[in-house]
C-alpha cells in the first residue's frame, strides 16, 4: 500500500470525523437535518455524523451512499442501533443506485465539495427525489469576498490532496438552483473561529419542482 492509499484509508477518515464534528458544524447540522421526513436519502453518509439529528418520528426509511467503505461501517452500525429501516450502500453521487422519484427528502452535508462532478450529482439528487421532494443542504464553498476567493484558488490544489478531494471554490446555492431546484430557505455566513478560506457556509432547503 502506497502512502497515498494508506493516508486515505487510515488518516483521512479520522480527519473527516474530527473536522466535521466540531461544535459550530454540529450546530448547523441541527438546523438542517431534522427537516428531513418520509423516505430519506443521504449523500456521503459515511461516518453517520448526521444520524443523531434526524427526527426519527418523521422518517419512514433511511437510505444512504458513500464511496468510502471504511466510513460506511460506522454509519450502518449507528442506523442499526436506532432501529431504522435502512439501506446503506457503497456508491457515488454521480450515479446514485436508487430509482427515480423514490425519496421525499435528500440530505447533503459537506459532500458537494468532495464529489468529482458536482453538476451531475445535483442532477442525480433531483432524479431520485419525488416531485415536490426537498433537498436539505449544508455545504462550504466559494466565498463571496474576492480577496478570500483568491486565497481559496491558491490553496485548493494542496487542500484537495490532503482532504480527500475537497474543493474550496465551488458555488453551492447557485449550483443547486442551476440544477433545477427552487431554493425556499437559504442561510449563508462565515463560520466563527474558522479560517475564512474554509469557513464560508451555505445551508437551506431546496424543492424539486416538476416531474
Ligand atoms: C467531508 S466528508 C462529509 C461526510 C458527511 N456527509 C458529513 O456531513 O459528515 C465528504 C464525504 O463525501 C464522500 N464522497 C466523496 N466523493 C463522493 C461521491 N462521488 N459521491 C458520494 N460521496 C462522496 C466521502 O467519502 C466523505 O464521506
Amino acid at each position: 500500500m502506497g502512502f497515498a492509499n494508506w493516508y486515505d484509508a487510515h488518516i483521512l477518515p479520522r480527519i473527516i470525523r474530527c473536522g466535521c464534528s466540531q461544535g459550530q458544524i454540529m450546530k448547523r447540522r441541527s438546523n438542517v437535518v431534522p427537516l428531513a421526513s418520509g423516505d430519506v436519502f443521504e449523500l456521503g453518509c459515511g461516518g453517520g455524523l448526521n444520524q443523531e439529528f434526524y427526527n426519527t418520528a418523521a422518517i419512514t426509511r433511511y437510505c444512504g451512499i458513500d464511496p468510502h467503505d471504511g466510513l460506511l461501517e460506522s454509519a450502518r452500525q449507528r442506523a442499526c442501533d436506532r432501529g431504522w429501516d435502512h439501506e446503506i450502500v457503497t456508491g457515488f453521487g454521480e450515479n446514485i443506485p436508487f430509482p427515480d422519484n423514490a425519496f421525499d427528502s435528500a440530505v447533503c452535508t459537506f459532500t458537494l465539495c468532495s464529489v468529482q462532478d458536482q453538476h451531475q450529482v445535483i442532477s442525480e439528487l433531483r432524479r431520485i427525489l419525488k416531485p415536490g421532494g426537498k433537498l436539505l443542504f449544508l455545504e462550504h464553498g466559494r466565498a463571496p469576498d474576492l480577496s478570500v476567493a483568491r486565497w481559496q484558488n491558491r490553496i485548493e490544489p494542496v487542500w484537495k490532496r490532503l482532504a480527500g478531494g475537497c474543493h474550496l471554490t465551488r458555488t453551492i446555492a447557485s449550483a443547486i438552483s442551476d440544477g433545477g431546484f427552487v431554493i425556499s430557505t437559504l442561510d449563508q455566513e462565515y463560520m466563527p473561529n474558522t479560517p475564512r478560506f474554509a469557513g464560508w457556509m451555505e445551508w437551506g432547503v431546496a424543492q424539486k419542482n416538476g416531474a
